[in-house]
């Protein structure tokens, strides 16, 4: 029998070893500090991994959808429809561009776009669809596809992820992934736009740095952003490229490990993971229904945290949070998704976590449920 955990447990620590410390020392010792060959270099391995022609290495995930949108000429008076379960960066691009974000209502089964829905949201101003793989489990694609508008898909969570068979990266007009510090490949910070379609690539390529010349004299051709890539976190990500399906075989094992320490708790639901997709396992999320298991997710989270197991939540509905209640003030509800932003609980899941880690959340889960339900 586990008892109480000794030392916290984290939520979702990188997974970084002396490899990367060492790739890191190589690149200062190199000189490139900023954008260089390894940004290239990890540009073309991501390529082949993503089965796309372009990959553009990028300073974040928020800078990957926000230039693909403008690569798009999303602007002023346009709306985007996307999904409310995300991190507001999503939303707040389309801000960005001067469009408006149009919140669809999720499933209830994955919490992904409800595909059911999406039409109803299109409107003769919708520029494009902006969903979300939430988690790591693919959107249904085919019917956001067949809706015939420019799709930028948000694949934070998705980066292994395949839909029906074939690899998120080309299969819309742009997908973005994050290099964040928690993200399954981890730079700490970092971004990626990968697209079949060469004129997205260009108007990328010339948005994400303001161009510089060879000597003296520089000129530019568009108002650009800087949002590239450095070579000391695109050194770090190349490692960690390597490391990818070693720490695909962790996360399986500690997903199976959940899916059975918590099966048959009454009231706490993994989400659906569509076994036609593979799912990236990004994040291991749970549903807690105060009314079956006991208590509320909140309290769930504060009797873990007494158990020193961190937790988060993933996510908040964002047409909810006060900027953007606020500024749409008129917004309908969404109940689908209003309900999970009261019930999802993510529970630590990280290559850097031993089995026994996980065993203990389990417990740790077990106790709390034994004790209120
Ligand atoms: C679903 C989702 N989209 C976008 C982002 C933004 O990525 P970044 O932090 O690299 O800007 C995140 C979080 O990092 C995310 O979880």
């Amino acid at each position: 029998m586990r008892t109480r955990r000794d030392t916290p447990l984290g939520f979702q620590p990188p997974a970084i070893g002396e490899e990367e410390v060492a790739a890191v020392a190589e690149t200062l010792r190199s000189g490139w500090l900023t954008t260089g060959p390894r940004a290239a270099l990890l540009e073309e391995r991501l390529a082949a991994y993503l089965e796309a022609e372009h990959v553009l290495a990028l300073s974040s995930g928020t800078a990957a959808m926000h230039l693909a949108l403008l690569a798009l000429d999303v602007g002023p008076g346009d709306e985007v429809i996307t999904s409310p379960i995300t991190w507001p960066a999503t939303a707040n691009v389309i801000e960005h561009c001067g469009a408006t974000p149009v919140f669809c209502d999720v499933r209830d089964s994955d919490l992904n776009l409800d595909p059911a829905l999406l039409a109803t949201a299109v409107t003769e101003r919708t520029r494009a669809i902006l969903p979300v793989h939430l988690a790591g489990q693919p959107c249904d694609l085919d019917p956001i596809h067949a809706l015939g508008l420019p799709v930028v898909e948000d694949a934070a969570h998705a980066l292994e992820s395949r839909y029906r068979g074939r690899k998120l990266g080309g299969l819309s007009d742009a997908t973005a992934f994050s290099l964040y510090a928690t993200k399954n490949l981890a730079a700490g910070e970092g971004g990626l736009v990968a697209t079949n379609r060469d004129d997205v690539a260009e108007r990328i390529r010339g948005m994400r740095l303001t161009r510089r010349g060879d000597g003296s004299h520089y000129d530019q051709v568009t108002a650009g952003f800087k949002a590239n890539l450095s070579d000391v976190l695109a050194a770090i990500a190349l490692v960690q490229l390597e490391k990818l399906e070693a720490h695909t075989a962790i996360r399986e094992r500690q997903v199976a490990l959940y899916d059975d320490g918590l099966a048959g708790l009454d009231g706490i639901t993994p989400l659906t993971r569509d076994r036609r997709d593979t799912h990236a396992l990004h994040l291991y999320v749970v549903r807690i229904d105060a009314a079956r298991a006991g208590a509320t997710r909140d309290e769930y989270q504060r009797a873990l945290a007494e158990e020193r197991i961190a937790t988060s939540i993933h996510f908040l509905p964002v047409h909810r949070l006060t900027w953007f209640r606020e500024r749409y003030p008129d917004q309908p509800r969404l109940p689908v998704a209003e309900r999970a932003g009261d019930e999802v609980l993510s529970l630590p899941l990280s290559p850097a976590h031993t089995d026994a880690d996980i065993l203990d959340a389990v417990e740790a889960v077990r106790r709390v449920h034994a004790r209120v339900a």
